[in-house]
């Protein structure tokens, strides 16, 4: 029996890629989902699939829906945040528009859906949050407007419920992962290093989900040298520019 058996899991931003392969991967070690979304039809297409699995869609955007959808999820054992979006944005191309639409989704997204949902947990005294952030959120990378500055404030989001949920029952993790072949990466033109399938990272996802770290990057070695980038001279990392 695997320990997420018969535990409830509300997966937001579960209707494609990561979020879907998550779902599955989960569905199999035994857990009731509720699948969170914009597009209705496509959650609808997977309850009809996974066993003990229920759809409320939702946009992240828009307080009063994720109000309502709090209340119509009712309780639940473990989040997941994973609602993203992505365009590549080159400052000499700024897009206010898209720019704007990332940070909403990536960032402000989860204020709202955790603003409605950590107090209960934490007056409860349990509750499992996992937030998918990014390896892009370590440094500042080319093209990445809003996206990279998105998930850094996820991150330090994530740094801040660590401290304060010590001793409240409630956990939180922070997932980073690089690059997954999905239809966000299916916008990128350049190599890139190390991508991986939804199933590969879902299930690393799953991996960290049933362990105490707080944080966990993958894949290695691409990880550690996003890592290592922060600890080199400028001069190295912008030699040339
Ligand atoms: N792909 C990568 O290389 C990569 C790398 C590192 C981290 N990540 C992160 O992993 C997560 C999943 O990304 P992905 O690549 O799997 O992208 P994806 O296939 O586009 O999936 C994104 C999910 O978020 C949902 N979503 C987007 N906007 C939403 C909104 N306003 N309200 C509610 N749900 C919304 C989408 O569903 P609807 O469109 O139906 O709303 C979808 O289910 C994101 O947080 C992303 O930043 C991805």
């Amino acid at each position: 029996m695997s320990s997420f058996d018969g535990k409830t899991y509300w997966i937001i931003g579960a209707s494609e890629g990561l979020g879907r392969a998550l779902a599955e991967a989960l569905s199999r070690r035994g857990a009731h989902l509720i699948l969170s979304a914009r597009n209705a039809a496509r959650l609808a297409e997977m309850c009809y699939k996974l066993p003990n699995a229920r759809a409320v869609p939702f946009d992240v955007t828009d307080l009063n829906a994720v109000r309502r959808a709090v209340a119509e999820v009712g309780a639940f054992d473990g989040l997941v945040y994973n609602a993203g979006t992505y365009d590549p944005i080159n400052t000499a191309d700024w897009n206010t528009e898209s720019a704007l639409a990332i940070c909403d989704v990536n960032y402000s997204g989860a204020i709202r859906v955790l603003g409605e949902t950590v107090p209960a947990l934490i007056h409860e005294g349990r509750g499992d949050i996992t937030l998918i952030g990014s390896l892009a959120g370590y440094h500042g990378l080319p093209n990445a407007i809003s996206y990279g500055s998105s998930k850094a404030a996820l991150i330090s989001l994530a740094e801040t419920m660590r401290h304060d949920l010590s001793g409240t029952g409630v956990t939180v993790r922070i997932v980073n992962p690089g690059f997954i072949k999905t239809r966000l990466t299916d916008k990128n033109s350049f190599n890139m290093p190390m991508l991986m399938a939804p199933e590969d990272a879902a299930d690393r996802v799953v991996r960290a989900m049933s362990r105490r770290r707080f944080r966990t990057d993958f894949p290695a070695p691409f990880s550690w040298v996003m890592r290592l980038i922060d600890y080199l001279p400028d001069i190295l990392v912008y030699r040339g520019k």
